[in-house]
This record gives C-alpha cells, sequence and structure tokens, in this order.
C-alpha cells in the first residue's frame, strides 16, 4: 500500500510504500477511492492538537470498497463500497463522548493511503448516488454539522441561521443541512467571492467579517439570527452573543480564532441564551446524517481534489485561506 506518513511536526509528509494490511478479527480493510482533509490534519502538522503521536497516517475521512474481512461473520462486506465514521468508541451516551472517544487518523494510521484498516461498526454503506469524492468529502465535516445544526441546534424550517466563516468544510456541511430544512441562510466570510458561492448554494445574505461594520449590515438586511453555528471564536464570539435573538441557540464547533478575551454574560442571561458546544457525532448522528442524504439529496461541497502523490499541495491549500469546502485526495485506485 501507499500512505502518506507524518514523521515530524511542521514538516512535509512522506509517502511511503508498505506491505497490504491484514485485518484482525471484527476489522475490514477498506482500498480508499478517495479521502479528504480537515483542519484537524492541519493542527496535528503543526503540534497544534493533543496527544500526537509520532509516526502517523494523517486522514479521517475515507470512502472506498472493503477488500478483506477479518472474521467470517463480516464476509458479507467483501466487494461493498462504503463510507468510514472517523469518530471510534463514542460510548454509550448520545449526549457526551466517552473518554476513550478517538478521531481515525492519529493516533490509528487514517485514510491518506490505498489502504486503511477500520473496526466493521464504523463503516456504512457509501450513499449510492455519491461519486468517491463526494462519499469522501462527507463524513467528519458531515457528521459535525449535523449535530451542530440538528441534534444540538434543533434546527427548523422557522430559524434564521448564521454560519460564520462559510469557507470552511464544516461550513459548507452547515448550509447544506440549514437549506435543506428549509431555513432563512446568512454567512460571514473573508472572502466576497465566497459569499457570492454560498448565496448560490441557497444563502440570502452574506457579510465580511473583516468588516467591523458587519453585524449592522446583518441587523438591516437579514435580522437577528435564532440559530448561528460557528466554528470561530476568538474576539468575533461577542458580536454573536450580541447578534443572536433573544431566546437563540449559539452552537460552536471549534475555535479558529482561539478563545475569545472576554464573556459577555450579561446578554447571555437578559437574553435567555442556549451556549452550546458541539464536537463530531455519536453513531447515531452519523446514521441520521446518512439517512437525512438519501431522504434530502443533501451533498458536499468540494473545493479541489489532489491525487494522493500530490499530497502536499493539498495540505499547503489546506493551510491557506482559499479553499471553499472540501479538498479531496484521489487516492488513485
Ligand atoms: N468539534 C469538532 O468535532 C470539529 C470538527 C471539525 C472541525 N472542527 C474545528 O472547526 C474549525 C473549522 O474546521 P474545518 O475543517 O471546517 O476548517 P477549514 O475547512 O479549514 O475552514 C476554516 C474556515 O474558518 C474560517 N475562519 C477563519 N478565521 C475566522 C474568523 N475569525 N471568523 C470566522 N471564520 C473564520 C475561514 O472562513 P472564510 O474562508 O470564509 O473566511 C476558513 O475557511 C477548526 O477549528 C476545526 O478544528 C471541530
Amino acid at each position: 500500500m501507499r500512505c502518506a506518513v507524518l514523521k515530524e511536526l511542521r514538516h512535509a509528509l512522506d509517502l511511503e510504500t508498505r506491505p497490504d494490511p491484514i485485518p484482525a478479527e471484527g476489522q475490514l480493510v477498506v482500498e480508499l477511492h478517495a479521502a479528504a482533509l480537515n483542519r484537524r490534519d492541519y493542527w496535528i502538522t503543526q503540534g497544534l492538537y493533543p496527544g500526537i503521536q509520532l509516526p502517523v497516517v494523517l486522514g479521517s475521512d475515507g470512502a472506498g470498497t472493503v477488500l478483506a474481512a477479518g472474521s467470517t461473520e463480516d464476509a458479507g462486506w467483501v466487494g461493498q463500497a462504503v463510507v468510514i465514521n472517523p469518530g471510534w468508541d463514542w460510548g454509550e451516551d448520545p449526549r457526551v463522548q466517552s473518554d476513550r472517544f478517538r478521531i481515525l487518523g492519529m493516533p490509528d494510521d487514517g485514510t491518506l493511503a490505498t489502504h486503511v484498516v477500520v473496526p466493521t461498526e464504523y463503516v456504512a454503506p457509501k450513499p449510492p448516488d455519491y461519486s468517491w469524492h463526494e462519499a469522501a468529502a462527507l463524513p467528519l465535516a458531515g457528521v459535525t454539522a449535523y449535530r451542530a445544526c440538528c441534534t444540538r441546534g434543533r434546527l427548523e424550517s422557522a430559524d434564521r441561521v448564521l454560519i460564520t466563516g462559510i469557507g470552511g468544510g464544516v461550513a459548507t456541511m452547515a448550509l447544506m443541512w440549514a437549506r435543506s430544512a428549509g431555513a432563512a441562510i446568512a454567512v460571514t466570510s473573508s472572502s466576497p467571492q465566497k459569499i457570492e458561492q454560498a448565496q448560490h448554494l441557497g444563502a440570502s445574505a452574506g457579510f465580511l467579517y473583516t468588516d467591523a461594520s458587519w453585524p449592522e449590515a446583518c441587523l438591516e438586511q437579514f435580522g437577528r439570527p435564532t440559530l448561528i453555528v460557528d466554528g470561530a471564536g476568538g474576539p468575533g464570539y461577542n458580536v454573536l452573543i450580541d447578534l443572536l435573538a433573544p431566546g437563540g441557540r449559539l452552537v460552536n464547533y471549534g475555535a479558529t480564532a482561539g478563545a475569545p478575551p472576554k464573556l459577555d454574560l450579561f446578554k447571555v442571561f437578559w437574553k435567555q441564551l442556549d451556549l452550546q458546544g458541539s464536537t463530531m457525532g455519536s453513531p447515531d448522528d452519523f446514521a441520521q446524517m446518512l439517512e437525512s442524504v438519501r431522504r434530502q439529496g443533501v451533498r458536499p461541497v468540494i473545493d479541489s481534489v489532489f491525487p494522493l502523490e500530490r499530497i502536499n499541495d493539498a495540505m499547503e491549500r489546506l493551510a491557506g485561506k482559499d479553499h471553499f469546502g472540501k479538498i479531496v485526495i484521489d487516492c488513485g485506485s
């Protein structure tokens, strides 16, 4: 098999050839047709992630064909087209993941490879009308956005949804879930072009978060959001608290811009706000997300596709600010 290995922090990934893996009992080997990148892969290369263990094959997202099963009872999977659920050992409580929870692609070797070993419980049939690239783009961003919008955010058609940093992989998926719910949607971005792209995908308004007057423009053109889905945090978090409609929900799944320097607590209690955190999703969230894809035809937004051999160019694009949606890796099989 071929794989992209991170051996040293802040260094390029090394492409290696290794013996093809053999599945143990309860495991499958998936021959990957495509993988996809997440900001997590970048954080790990920079040493900005807890518990880093090297060397490791990065990559949490993947779709492919099951090549081999470690147990006879799993033999029915062989030859099937699958997507991989990258959230492992969630545990029994649907409200929160267990201490054992981990994400495929560190410490376990991940999907930036031609083959990956996966416990059988973490594969699901690929959505039949998805391309391999779409199937690989879906899992991590899809389940994170699904849980943030639907499970935690209780998204409904009457909502006015604001999605921050629309260029992000999770943010574009949140746009898809909000659109499929029939909600009114506004977005923020650092780029006028990305706002335009979001408007083609169903947003009715968009604002440059780099322009300090954007909250006033939002109030004027869109009104107060009832649900905000945010992956940035940082100093802008208090602006979101200010904008949110009384009784509204602010669901945060990330902190790309760091921790907020202060919290405007008076507004939080006076406006009866729900400030929520959300991470990845439970196995039920993953199954419901796939069901929603099937029923509502939701599709991930693909920014670009790179062959595995050009993984470091793809990582460079992830590190920059130009992408809109998911960066997909073609694994070549
Ligand atoms: N909790 C979880 O389970 C989970 C899962 C996935 C991701 N995350 C976290 O969520 C964040 C996004 O992940 P991703 O994979 O979607 O990343 P990504 O595709 O790399 O997107 C990052 C986006 O963040 C936006 N951004 C940057 N600074 C911002 C700011 N000050 N205000 C608003 N938006 C800003 C940018 O949007 P524009 O280009 O439009 O300006 C950028 O495109 C990361 O911090 C990641 O670690 C958490």
